[in-house]
């Protein structure tokens, strides 16, 4: 840790001394008013296009404020898994509801669990992200997963990652990121990271395939993938990682400051 690094987080644990982990993301007990700083963590939304960098800085984001991760994109993929396991066909909308009823979902921030058993080994298969992609389109699916979203957050103390956390999951979120970046830039950076997965495939196909979800996550009806309006853009294009979390926490800390009178 750069010393610059060093001295943003001890600035941040002395003006916000609950705000590490999750439990000094807590309410303060009722009729207790924050003094110098809100006690209860912030909420922290980051949305954008695949291959912006959202999972990279979003987890070194919570983990330099001490925040819980909620990776929202990996709950709606354990549902893909569940609907996959169930042999069911997505447009079966009776069906799917009946067992999106049924489905227990869990999540600790990124591990994610259906009726108990973890499936997060099995979520980002090509075959679950292309279901997940058709299933996040439909609003059964929606509709059982946005509250559970919700609840997961409602504390603070919390960076929530995805398409709609800024816009639909927490409309009043404390801070909200809209990440971006050029689609060759995005394409280059997906490659890579399938590369490092071990996937082998060329540009071309991963092109086509950051092109069709960016056509899919901005024009389907439900929790599209918008800009929130008053969301902190941040173009990823030129920047490393590094660079990106530290503006975002700059950003945070900005953010804090401001209402702590
Ligand atoms: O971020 P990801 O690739 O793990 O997301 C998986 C899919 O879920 C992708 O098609 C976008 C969609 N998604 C969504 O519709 N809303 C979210 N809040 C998160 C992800």
């Amino acid at each position: 840790m750069s010393r610059e690094e060093f001295e943003f987080e001890r600035r941040l644990r002395r003006r916000h001394p609950t705000g590490e982990g999750p439990e000094g993301g807590q309410s303060p007990p009722p009729g207790e008013k924050g003094g110098e700083a809100p006690l209860r963590g912030m909420i922290v939304t980051v949305d954008g296009p695949a291959g912006a960098g959202k999972s990279t800085v979003s987890g070194e984001l919570a983990r330099r404020l001490g925040y819980r991760l909620l990776d929202t994109g990996a709950m709606y993929r354990a549902v893909a898994v569940s609907v996959a396991a169930a042999r069911l066909a997505a447009e079966d909308t009776e069906a799917l509801r009946a067992h999106l009823a049924r489905m227990q979902l869990t999540s600790d921030g990124t591990r994610v669990w259906v009726d108990g058993r973890e499936v997060t080994g099995e979520i980002r298969t090509p075959e679950i992200s292309e279901l997940t992609s058709r299933l996040t389109m439909l609003k059964p699916v929606r509709d059982a997963v946005t509250p559970l979203q919700r609840r997961l957050a409602a504390d603070g103390g919390v960076v929530l990652e995805g398409r709609d956390t800024g816009t639909v999951v927490c409309p009043d979120a404390d801070v909200k990121f809209y990440l971006d970046g050029t689609v060759d830039t995005r394409v280059r950076r997906r490659h890579a990271e399938l590369a490092q997965r071990g996937v082998t495939t060329s540009l071309d196909a991963v092109r086509k395939e950051i092109e069709t979800r960016d056509e899919q996550d901005m024009t389907r009806a439900l929790a599209p993938l918008r800009k929130p309006a008053d969301a902190i853009v941040v173009d990823t294009t030129d920047l490393t990682a590094g660079e990106v979390v530290q503006r975002m926490l700059e950003a945070v800390e900005r953010r804090r400051c401001c209402t702590r009178s």
